[in-house]
């Protein structure tokens, strides 16, 4: 009988490729499988994300839920994964002793190792170590969940934002090799994936290693090399630093057709003094005119953001400037947030001036914002047809679901058997979260 895993996934699109990665080390290590159902489960992991202190302190409380589990059958094993055990260490298992195995996103590969040094000893095993690239010459092949997958291209980030942990959870910027990243993707590509999304933090400081005369290869390459895939039809990236975004990556949206008309650039603010405090390193004209740069090479973009309010010491005035910001960059989709301070930060170290209903009244004006502008680019898509990615069945009976090129999520009847391949869809209506639409003809039978 096959042992089975049971995996919380906490944080961003890296946090759920790292899941993956520890389910696809499991199974080949130990024959483990994913289960959606605890009890059956004699491995609990909780791959953990640390950016706010909401998440961080979630997984205190988490952990303290699954003390019956535990003791409810002997050999159970639990283990802290991602940029809480990074950060924490041992002190993990010091706080909640039910914890067997502490380890860091760069060392989910050797969990196959812990596991058995856990077994063996009955003591906690800690590993949060930051062995650079190691982890990617150590995992096994990929296994596709689906017409779509994240593919890890580069670890870390080097530009230590002066409210960010990452840079301290994850470590420095290090590139995986042009090689490897475009062997994973054609594995990928031989078992059905149409469609990849290349993930880093900083995903356009990629340099991957290139030739054996120490060349390097940057992400519009990248770009570049993986659209000769074959088999690969659509391509993403996130999450990319306005300083860091090049021309060649503009180029690229005008280039390449099969780079989807989607871009996340987030800006945090729109007021340069508060720019300047977070060491974001550009200006916002400077932000402004790589989205009309961007807009010019490819007109029916979807720009998403990000955003931080409540930064200390951001006055209204400061506020009203990123709220007119959006009306400029003319953003559709924004995640938002309030300042949450990160211990060992330089901005955890600065007074947080404004009230926390202050920071509150902002993020709901902000959001009421965003949301009718992404309520306004669904309703402009009303009555055209979009090239959809079927990804999976929808909720309702009888109907499928994709995305469209500017990742809105789109239902619509049809067969089951379009799953993994691109149709035409002529968009109906907008709703909240997701448009409904017509399916016109399967638009491309990729092999
Ligand atoms: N590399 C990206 C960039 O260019 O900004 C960001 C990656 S970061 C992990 C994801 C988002 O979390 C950030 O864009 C920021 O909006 C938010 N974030 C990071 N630290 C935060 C903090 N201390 N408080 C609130 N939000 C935070
Ligand atoms: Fe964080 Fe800034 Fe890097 S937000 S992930 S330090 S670009």
């Amino acid at each position: 009988m096959s042992r089975k895993l049971y995996l919380i996934s906490y944080g961003c699109q890296m946090n759920e490729y790292d899941s993956a990665k520890m389910a696809d080390v499991l199974a080949a290590s130990h024959g483990y499988q994913r289960t959606d159902n605890p009890d059956e489960a004699d491995l609990l992991l909780l791959n953990t994300c640390s950016v706010r202190e909401k998440a961080q302190e979630k997984v205190f409380s988490e952990l303290g839920r699954w003390k019956e589990w535990k003791q409810a059958a002997p050999g159970r094993v639990i283990g802290v994964g991602g940029c809480v055990a990074a950060q924490e260490g041992q002190a993990i298992t010091e706080r909640q002793p039910l914890v067997d195995i502490v380890f860091g996103p760069q060392t989910l590969h050797r969990l196959p190792v812990l596991l058995d040094q856990v077994r063996a000893t009955r003591r906690p095993a800690v590993d949060v170590s930051f062995p650079e690239i190691e982890k990617f010459d150590c995992l096994p092949e990929p296994r596709a969940q689906g017409p779509t997958a994240f593919v890890s291209i580069m670890e870390g980030c080097s530009k230590y934002c002066t409210f960010c942990v990452v840079p301290y959870t994850r470590g420095e910027e290090v590139s995986r090799p042009l090689d490897s990243v475009l062997t994973e993707i054609a594995q990928l590509a031989e078992q059905g994936v149409r469609e990849v999304t290349l993930l880093g933090q900083n995903v356009n400081a990629y340099r991957g290693a290139m030739g054996a005369r120490g060349e390097t290869c940057d992400l519009a390459l990248l770009i570049a090399y993986v659209a000769r895939i074959p088999g690969i039809e659509r391509i993403r990236y996130t999450t990319s630093h306005p300083a860091e975004f090049t021309d060649a990556l503009i180029e690229a949206f005008a280039q390449e057709p099969k780079l989807a008309s989607y871009l996340h650039l987030p800006v945090q603010s729109g007021s340069d003094r508060i720019l300047g405090m977070m060491k974001r390193g550009y200006t916002r004209a400077q932000y402004l005119e790589k989205v009309r740069r961007v807009r010019a090479a490819r007109p029916d973009i979807s720009l998403s953001t990000d955003f931080i309010v409540g930064f200390p010491t951001e006055t209204d005035d400061d506020f009203m400037r990123t709220m007119d910001l959006i009306a400029e960059a003319g953003f559709d989709c924004a995640f938002s947030f309030i300042y949450s301070p990160r211990p060992g930060t330089p901005a955890a170290n600065l007074r947080d001036s404004v009230p926390l209903e202050e920071k509150q009244r902002r993020l709901e004006i902000l959001q009421a914002r965003i949301r009718a502008l992404d309520g306004a680019f669904k309703r402009a898509l009303v009555g055209t047809t979009q090239r959809v990615l079927v990804e999976r069945p929808a909720r309702r009976a009888g109907q499928i679901a994709g995305r469209t090129s500017t990742n809105r999520w789109v239902n619509f009847e049809g067969p089951a058997s379009l799953i993994g391949r691109f149709v035409d869809v002529e968009i109906t209506e907008a709703l909240n979260n997701s448009l409904r639409g017509r399916l016109v003809q399967p638009a491309e039978m990729a092999a």
